[in-house]
């Protein structure tokens, strides 16, 4: 029999502090849906992240029903068991698995939603749920409420809301606690490893591709479940297409490849990008331009402090840019009238960064009350500033076009500042060329 491999003590801490905001009300999370791939063979099936955060279970079909306070507070709904789908599909842990190995206090079997649920929310006013995830579930949730706000509004006790889980739970995961930070830090370790590696096999005539198994091997290998995201290595100009998916082209002599890649860690993933020549060598324009960016990626990250703001870094990352633009003369005119008419966009459509943490572009709103979010130690973002010349942009010239430039760490926000948690993985110029294929 499967046991848990994680320590269910980290999820009962989670929801006792979920408790503490929401006595009165039922949290309710369903876990992702399976999607099917080809007739009878699915996706590979990954636990919704909330879902996974509250309880450690893995398994799909399963809802989590949690009211602070109450007898029974943790209630979960699971898949049967079923020996004869346990041997296409493998193994379940059942309702009496789930309660034992998971510190639930309460299950049932899936099927027993329509009957069980309704007396769960029965003297609860208000449910955290979260639409649009798994539909399915949807429509037997929103039935049931409906008929208990029908059943509550006619015998006058009281009523009914539904509130979005996003912000509540977001909140929760924004700061992350030191065992999060250490599963975070191994993703990154692991995944500077796995960079490393593709550094090292690069050739001109190599498929992307091949380079991308070079990475899942580095990953899978060290420790990794899976990949976090959907991996981009982008050769010549397939890099100026921020989140390109073929990863199917001949990487060229001559061409720069962006990498960007990122393992997934007991569900904590890393984001790193990096930019270099396939050959080893970068050309002057390749150089001086990574150059620059690279000296305003380290300065941006050099912000990073508790009080900062993304919104900060994201302006100061849009002036040194347009400076950057300016000096290459792929900008003409005056520096705040281009920055006021946005012209670094065509060259910077994106963000400085995202929070990072279960999700690559992790849960937690960026706004407080209308104003930007101030960083606070514990806080986890990625710094990732871009420069992109598509290949048929108008007017520039020939040996700037088809440039993808990304460098992206993953950063800690700490007392005292923050913590590069991705310094491992080589950026300067000299450490590339020092490494880029030198596979023994
Ligand atoms: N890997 C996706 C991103 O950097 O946002
Ligand atoms: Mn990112
Ligand atoms: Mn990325």
């Amino acid at each position: 029999m499967r046991k848990p491999i994680y320590d269910m003590g980290i999820f009962q801490a989670r929801r006792k502090i979920l408790g503490q905001k929401t006595k009165g009300s039922a949290v309710i999370v369903a876990s992702n849906p399976e999607l099917i791939r080809n007739n009878d063979v699915h996706y590979p099936y990954r636990q919704d992240s909330n879902f996974f955060y509250l309880t450690g279970f893995e398994e799909p079909n399963s809802v989590l029903v949690f009211r602070a306070g109450q007898t029974p507070e943790t209630v979960l709904f699971v898949q049967p068991k079923n020996p004869s789908m346990e041997t296409w599909t493998g193994f379940r842990y059942g309702v009496d698995g789930a309660k034992n190995n998971f510190q639930i206090d309460a299950t049932y079997s899936t099927d027993q939603l329509e009957t069980e649920l309704p007396k769960l929310l029965m003297d609860i006013d208000k449910v955290y749920y979260s639409l649009f995830i798994n539909r399915e579930f949807d429509k037997t949730l929103l039935k049931i409420t409906e008929e208990l706000a029908l059943k509550k509004s006619r015998s006058n006790k009281g009523n009914f809301t539904i509130e979005d889980t996003r912000v509540l739970l977001g909140e929760m995961r924004l700061k992350k606690s030191a065992f999060e930070i250490e599963q975070i830090k191994k993703a990154c370790e692991i995944s500077c490893e796995a960079h490393i590696d593709v550094m090292k096999a690069i050739r001109p005539g190599m498929n992307e591709r091949a380079l991308h198994g070079v990475f899942i091997k580095g990953i899978m290998e060290r420790g990794c479940n899976r990949e976090g995201y959907g991996s981009i290595l982008a050769t010549g100009s397939n890099a100026t297409t921020l989140h390109y998916v073929y990863n199917d082209q001949v990487c060229r002599d001559g061409e720069l490849l962006l990498i960007d890649a990122g393992g997934e860690f007991n569900y904590f993933t890393a984001d790193i990008t990096r930019v270099y020549p396939v050959n080893g060598k970068f050309n002057d324009t390749q150089k001086r331009v990574y150059q620059k960016m690279l000296t305003l990626q380290k300065d941006l990250v050099a912000q990073v402090k508790p009080g900062q703001t993304r919104e900060g870094l994201q302006k100061m990352a849009i002036s040194a840019l347009t400076d950057i633009l300016l000096d290459e003369k792929l900008l003409k005119g005056k520096r705040e009238e281009l920055i006021e008419k946005k012209e670094y966009f065509k060259f910077y459509p994106h963000g400085i960064g995202h929070w990072l943490g279960l999700d690559v572009h992790d849960a937690g709103t960026t706004e407080v009350n209308g104003e930007p979010r101030h960083l606070e130690a514990g806080m986890v973002l990625t710094i990732e500033p871009g420069l992109y010349i598509p290949e048929d942009l108008p007017g520039i010239p020939e040996e700037y076009l088809g440039i993808g430039i990304r460098i992206e760490d993953d950063i800690l926000v700490t007392d005292a500042g923050y913590e590069n948690m991705t310094e491992k993985c080589p950026k300067e110029v000299s450490d590339l060329e020092a490494i880029i294929g030198k596979q023994a």
